[in-house]
């Protein structure tokens, strides 16, 4: 059959017949009942290589790949039956040896009396459009695993593809999707959006990255950055648009944490500097007005005043408390700690400092183990918590304050889903629940308790619960709240408990002692603290030696040598601070009472000053019976 011009349309009709099957781009051949090749036309030399020459009177199985030799006789054993094979699609190797993909059909010729004298060969080769089929079934692959919503839609913003990561940004499976206009996401202070994305796109002009809102089917709003892009046809026709959106919610919400964090982190750098220049202040007013006080006699009108001065200044000094507790400064004194016992012991005070129609109820626990804690800021915590319940009560109702400690045994579980954000090792906590059946707080309240200076109340400084958040933060531990508006509020506290238990802290009766010709050295950079550190000391009976940093304070030493009963030292000094001091006090006496006084300082120095044999500690800034009574303590233990 293979002819070699174009025939002209003024020929018979069976020569165009013949023109289309020697010009198609399928190779169509003939071949008797045996596999032998009879035609070849110019499809079949490009699609199997071979010319007409080169195969006309061959057998078929020439075409054979190795591993299917016996595919052409089982295809003519069919022929044989008067049966077609119908687009099978299967391998040939070309004449180069090229293995190439086919489609093949194959029907028996029949001559005039209908017996089949031979067979017709039809094959294409889709090698290209397999490639095809395959790149598409990997990027279908891509796009149904993507994490991120792939979807297509008609310049008119109706719904066309919509993948497996789209059902779980927004919430509708594909069924529910498919058909709806894109419009079904819209939140409802933005309906324009989609009609504005849509005409940029017809436009040709695609959108990138853009940050916006979308509303998931269970009506969730969630931040999504989308990328929606134009697709065009091979004649470069804009005719679809693809719509790429990436859930960004969690990301923002870390985001705004991170920057709350670093705000609220610088804003305890300067309340902790700012707190320890003013207690520095306030030992001076505290110990001069108490001075003052002891000296003036009983009766003089001036000693109303002094007593204004010295309640101001306390009240002063539990701002800064409550300051540098919120800074992560505050921590001094590590020693076990009943949280139970301690409750009790200060359910007194706390008593005097709420209002008579709340009543403060205790559920203590008496197993409790103890915690390594510094006392003083685990008693600011109870008083904080229990002082706020007690607020939440408004003054015409009665309402209840329930204090309950227990202890509880904290795994992994419980860390990941009630404590995340917390670094939190599991094991054993002591916790510590205040309970109030006050009004409660919202949701914005909720959000914003633990800032400081944040507060709803007329007289209120906001600054309790930093306070508390910063030393459950020192002491390892977790703070929860849970609270509802007129439904009352629990906070919780999570202590980790240390290895033992409390040692008793009773001392018995001891023998007065008289503090008189005691010499006390005192080491301070500040003057003021100097010299009212000299006088008050000097009412107690003692006599004192002041040096102004470090070095002239352990040259003072070396000087006086046994006859200094203690040293008053503060801990940041120029020229040589109290660590170093400590560290020569000591060697020249291993023996040497040394106090350190400070308002400022952290929990690890602290450690390190106890590994150096402190005797005692005394929190700036103090009274002068509060020194007194430090000394006193120390100089008795000897
Ligand atoms: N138990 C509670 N019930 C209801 N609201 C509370 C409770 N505890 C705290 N709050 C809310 O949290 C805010 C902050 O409390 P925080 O203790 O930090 O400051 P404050 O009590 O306002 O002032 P202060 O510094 O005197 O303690 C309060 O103003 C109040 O709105
Ligand atoms: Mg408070």
């Amino acid at each position: 059959m293979a002819t070699g011009t174009p025939q002209g349309f003024s020929e018979p009709p069976m020569t165009h017949l013949a023109a289309i099957v020697e010009f198609s781009e399928d190779a169509i051949i003939s071949k008797t009942l045996e596999g032998k090749i009879l035609t070849w036309n110019r499809g079949a030399e490009s699609v199997y290589g071979y010319t007409v020459a080169e195969a006309v009177g061959r057998p078929m199985t020439l075409l054979l790949p190795e591993d299917r030799p016996d595919e052409e006789a089982e295809i003519l054993e069919r022929i044989g039956k008067g049966q077609r094979v119908e687009h099978f699609e299967t391998v040939r190797r070309r004449k180069n040896g090229e293995l190439i993909d086919v489609s093949l059909t194959i029907s028996p010729i029949r001559d005039r009396g209908g017996f089949i004298v031979g067979a017709s060969h039809v094959a294409r080769d889709i090698t290209e459009r397999r490639r095809l089929d395959q790149q598409l079934r990997h990027l279908a692959a891509i796009v149904e695993s993507s994490a991120d919503a792939i979807i297509s839609k008609t310049l008119e913003g109706r719904i066309l593809t919509w993948n497996a990561g789209a059902e779980e940004v927004y919430g509708y499976t594909a069924a529910e999707a498919i058909g709806r206009p894109m419009t079904l996401l819209l939140p409802a202070d933005r309906p324009d959006e989609e009609a504005e994305i849509l005409e940029r796109i017809r436009r040709g002009q695609p959108v990138e990255h853009f940050e916006t809102v979308r509303r998931r089917k269970n009506g969730e709003l969630i931040d999504v950055s989308l990328t929606i892009s134009p697709v065009r046809d091979a004649t470069g026709r804009i005719m679809s648009a693809s719509h790429v959106a990436r859930d960004i919610t969690e990301r923002k919400r870390l985001d705004e944490q991170l920057r709350h964090t670093q705000k609220l982190e610088s804003i305890g750098v300067l309340a902790g500097g700012v707190a320890h220049d003013f207690n520095n202040l306030l030992t001076g007013i505290l110990g001069n007005a108490s001075l003052a006080l002891e000296i003036l006699p009983e009766g003089d009108p001036a000693r109303e005043l002094l007593q204004n001065v010295l309640d101001s200044s306390d009240r002063a000094a539990h701002l800064t408390r409550q300051l540098l507790a919120y800074a992560g400064q505050g921590q001094f004194v590590i020693e076990p700690v009943d949280v139970s016992r301690m409750v009790h012991e200060i359910s007194g005070l706390i008593q005097t400092s709420i209002p008579k129609n709340v009543h403060l109820k205790l559920e203590l626990r008496e197993d409790v183990p103890s915690i390594q804690a510094d006392p003083s800021q685990v008693q600011q915590l109870i008083m904080n918590l229990v002082v706020n319940g007690a607020e939440a009560i408004p003054a015409d109702e009665n309402g209840i304050v329930l204090v309950t400690s227990g202890l509880h045994e904290v795994d992994e579980g419980y860390l990941r889903d009630n404590l995340p954000g917390y670094d939190l090792a599991p094991g054993l906590y002591a916790t510590l629940h205040v309970h109030d059946t006050g009004c409660g707080m919202d949701e914005t309240t909720l959000g914003r308790i633990y800032d400081p200076f944040f507060t709803t109340k007329f007289m209120g400084r906001g600054l309790g619960l930093a306070a508390v958040q910063g030393i459950v933060r020192g002491h390892r531990g977790a703070l929860k709240v849970s609270s509802r508006p007129g439904k009352g509020t629990t906070f919780e506290v999570l202590l980790p408990v240390a290895g033992h238990t409390a040692a008793a802290s009773g001392t018995g009766p001891a023998p007065r002692p008289n503090p008189r010709d005691r010499l006390v050295l005192v080491i301070d950079d500040e003057e003021i603290i100097r010299r009212t550190a000299k006088s008050m000391l000097e009412r107690h009976g003692y006599t004192v030696v002041l040096a102004e940093n470090g070095q002239e304070g352990v040259d003072l030493f070396r000087a006086l040598g046994e006859r200094v009963s203690a040293v008053l030292l503060d801990m940041t000094m120029p020229v040589m601070g109290g660590q170093e001091a400590m560290g020569r006090l000591k060697a020249l006496d291993p023996t040497v009472k040394v106090v350190l006084s400070s308002g400022h300082t952290e929990a690890e120095a602290v450690r390190q000053f106890k590994g150096a044999g402190l005797s005692g500690f005394i929190q700036k800034p103090y009274s002068s019976s509060a020194l007194a009574e430090k000394l006193k303590q120390i100089l008795e233990a000897s």
